[in-house]
């Protein structure tokens, strides 16, 4: 039997479940990551409610960062615990290694995030013990978590419950919070107050429990960075034992103490969470989860895609990918970006990488721009570290960190992690230091959102500065090769990150470049338009300097051009470099296993690439090459590419089906869905990928979908799947919400929107007024 199972939902809830059918404690970090619960301010991993051994237990509050020690980098740290109920039956701890389990069964709805579990435990001779746990984080009040238990036996039992607060919580050993504070209130409300160590953001935390049976004991338990309460009740056979436990958490980061300078703010938490707990008490698991549901509703109601496949994992896994989308981003917080993994795992530390620019908010400039306006908003504030490290690097302008935290942590990419196979040694981290396209990644994706959007006031209070502060950075980056006499960006980590120190990386040369014609058009176009704007711009930035750097090199980047075989080099040396036989790694059910046989060292002397690099140059900059070259291009590049990174397949599927490479597109699409649903039961343990979860829309609506964002124009061109029949889904440009439904040669665009849109389809221009629809014959 499959561990995880995709059809147990049935009628109304086709397509919206994943199972987990079988317990194997070696597997706990898959579902856990799966199954995250949250809303974008909380994530809380589905641990199970008993401990295991292996077990990855965390809950996170979106931009707490903290910094544990001076070795370490700034991190998300595990807030103190709230999911873990303990339970004993005739003084036998609950756990499912032992005994004997039937009917195993946990799943989670993606309409409304809640999990629940269910299964028969049998601990000892003849007595059979009945579970169900649920378990939801809250979409109405992002600050409450709620888990409900039933017990039934078929003998009569003596049972305890032990749960509580735990603050004896690490990121894998790192210990973020001191100071702590606790109490119980009124028999049933605990509260529990910390502070992170270095950053000093208080975490508080309450938790309260609502019991439906007779007679039972209560006992207050305050053990080491703990407050638990233990629970004991004599149960009968047969009757039902019904526990619920809602907690509530928040901490003085929250948006509403933005400009708050009050010394009782420590009070002040306390009041709001033990008031919120007591109304939710009064409320209930049932209640909560309808309150939370309806704002579910209302979240599919405005974004579901709905696919007619013959194979309905893709239904399913497209719902997978909005539904984390929707929890990963704290959709009105601009102080706070998007973690690699999300809020779902320790991976990555909840750092922001070029994941977000370039994976993931292709989907909420698309769908849903406020949001994407907050996480711009949000590299805005960023400025201030990229600032500060193109300073320490010796460069103009804004050079943004490879990976970012909180606004104004700066660069905080690790120096070190992993062995090196060859020497021992612990493996040196070069991509803070060399991985620069990042920040013409972010001046990207600022046009991108105005040419979806038209949001000029987000323009004139941030785009514009972004943009033009990051081409001050290019325009002090390049050098002079004077033998050549042309500006050479040397020494860089590209996308491809299996070659280091590189010169003239074609996807960092070209997007540099394109960063600062975006500026010189701006600071122009401001000149002579808007006076205003251009003298607030020049205040800050001297917009003539930045202009007569750009223009003395910007014409004279080196842009590698096709060679004679038509091929573009990834970057100087990569055409010279060895072939290898790839196909022990491709042919791999795991990533990253070049690693077993090389280091980085010997790695950089082969043509081998990790992830898209040019390939991705031929996706954000389609216009750069003819169509010939670019498809000889992505079959040179594809075949050297192990996909060893998740954003990799989703990219390559997209350019595939453009291309014509049915085929290959086809087995990326299913490459790209299962980067986190698949097989593979260890690939999540550290968090799910959140790029690969945007590539997950981005390879069905703008792959199959035929959706793209290009020169300004919004273009739909589809071709679906053989095994597809139908595929709907929406889109918002330039504040019109419109429609698009693709058959095998049928495409129908409706205009819900109040204005008259212009758009490309099939390479057509076509004006379609408000709430009409245009349709379009085509081969399929
Ligand atoms: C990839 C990067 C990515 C990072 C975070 C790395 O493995 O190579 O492109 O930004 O993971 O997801």
């Amino acid at each position: 039997m499959e561990n995880l199972v995709f059809n147990e939902g049935y009628n109304e809830e086709r397509n919206w479940i994943i199972t987990e059918k079988i317990f194997d404690n070696r597997y706990l970090g898959k579902c856990e990551a799966l199954f995250t619960q949250g809303n974008g301010y909380l994530g809380v991993r589905n641990s199970l409610d008993e401990k295991y051994v292996g077990e990855r237990r965390n809950t996170f509050v979106t931009g707490t960062f903290n910094k544990a020690s001076e070795e370490e980098v700034t991190e998300l740290p595990n807030f103190p615990d709230v999911t873990n109920i303990e339970i004993t039956i005739n003084g036998k701890r609950l756990n499912l290694n032992y005994g004997q389990v039937k009917d195993y069964n946990r799943s989670i709805n993606l309409k409304n995030g809640e999990v629940i579990r269910s299964f028969i435990w049998s601990s000892e001779n003849g007595l059979e013990t009945k579970f169900i746990f649920k378990r939801f984080v809250s979409l109405e009040n992002e600050h409450l978590i709620a888990s409900s238990v039933d017990i039934e036996s078929n003998k009569d039992i003596d049972l305890v419950i032990t749960t509580g607060i735990d603050g004896a919580v690490t990121n894998s050993g790192a210990q973020h919070f001191i100071n702590i504070e606790r109490r119980i209130h009124e028999n049933y409300f605990m509260q529990y107050l910390t502070e992170t160590s270095q950053s000093r953001v208080l975490g508080v935390i309450h938790s309260t429990y609502l019991c439906n049976y007779g007679d039972i004991d209560i006992l207050p338990i305050m053990g080491r960075r703990t407050l638990l309460n233990k629970i004991s009740a004599s149960v009968k056979q047969g009757s039902k034992f019904h526990f619920e436990k809602i907690s509530d958490i928040r901490s003085n980061r929250d948006k509403e103490f933005i400009d708050y300078n009050n010394d009782n703010i420590r009070d002040i938490l306390k009041e709001k969470g033990l008031t919120s707990i007591k109304e939710a008490y009064k409320k209930g698991y049932d209640v909560l989860l309808n309150e939370s549901s309806e704002k579910w509703n209302e979240f599919w109601k405005n974004s579901d895609i709905e696919i007619e496949s013959e194979v309905e994992f893709d239904q399913l896994a497209t719902r997978f990918a909005l539904y984390h989308l929707n929890i990963m981003v704290k959709h009105d917080d601009n102080r706070v970006g998007i973690g690699a993994k999300a809020l779902s795992g320790e991976g990555y530390k909840g750092h922001s990488f070029w994941d977000t620019e370039i994976f993931i908010l292709p989907y909420f400039i698309l769908s849903n721009p406020n949001t994407a306006r907050t996480l711009l908003e949000y590299r805005y504030k960023c400025l201030y570290g990229a600032r500060k490290k193109a300073k320490e690097y010796g460069y103009e302008g804004a050079m943004y960190p490879w990976e970012c935290a909180w606004i104004d942590d700066g660069e905080v990419t690790p120096l070190s992690g992993g062995a090196d196979v060859i020497t021992g040694e612990e493996l040196p981290i070069l991509t803070g230091i060399l991985e620069h396209h990042i920040t013409a990644d972010i001046a990207y994706a600022v046009w991108q959102y105005y040419q979806a959007t038209n949001d000029l006031d987000f323009m004139k209070k941030y785009g514009y500065e972004v943009i033009i502060d990051t081409a001050k950075f290019w325009a002090s980056r390049v050098e002079f090769n004077s033998e050549k006499d042309r500006y050479e960006i040397t020494n860089v980590i590209g996308p491809d990150e299996y070659k280091e120190h590189v010169d003239n990386n074609a996807y960092t040369n070209y997007m540099a470049v394109n960063n600062m014609r975006l500026a010189l058009n701006i600071i122009e176009k401001l000149a002579a338009d808007d006076k205003d704007t251009y003298k607030k711009l020049d205040n800050k930035l001297n917009l003539d300097n930045v202009k007569s750097n750009i223009n003395k090199c910007v014409e004279k980047v080196y842009l590698p051009l096709p060679n004679k075989d038509e091929i573009i080099p990834q970057n100087d040396t990569y055409l010279s470099l060895k072939e290898l036989d790839l196909n022990k790694y491709k042919n791999s059910t795991e990533v990253l296993t070049i690693y077993n046989d090389f280091n980085m060292e010997k790695l950089n002397e082969y043509m081998v690439s990790k992830q898209s690099d040019l390939v991705m140059l031929l996706f954000v900059l389609e216009d750069l090459f003819d169509i010939n070259t670019k498809k000889k291009n992505f079959v040179f590049y594809e075949d050297k590419t192990l996909h060893d990174s998740s954003l990799s397949k989703a990219t390559h599927m997209i350019l595939a089906n453009d291309y014509g490479f049915y085929d290959l597109a086809d087995n990326l699409f299913d490459g790209a869905l299962t980067i986190d649903l698949g097989k593979n039961m260890n690939s999540s343990n550290e968090g799910i990928h959140s790029a690969s979860i945007g590539g997950i829309w981005q390879s069905v609506v703008m792959g199959y979908g035929g959706l793209r964002l290009a020169h300004g124009e919004l273009r739909i061109s589809p071709r679906l799947p053989k095994k597809w029949n139908k595929l709907s889904y929406s889109t918002i440009w330039q504040g019109n919400e419109i429609k698009v439904m693709v058959t095998k040669n049928k495409l129908e665009v409706t205009n819900k929107g109040t204005e008259k849109i212009k758009i490309n389809i099939f390479d057509e221009f076509v004006e379609i007024e408000s709430n009409l629809t245009i349709t379009r014959e085509f081969k399929g």
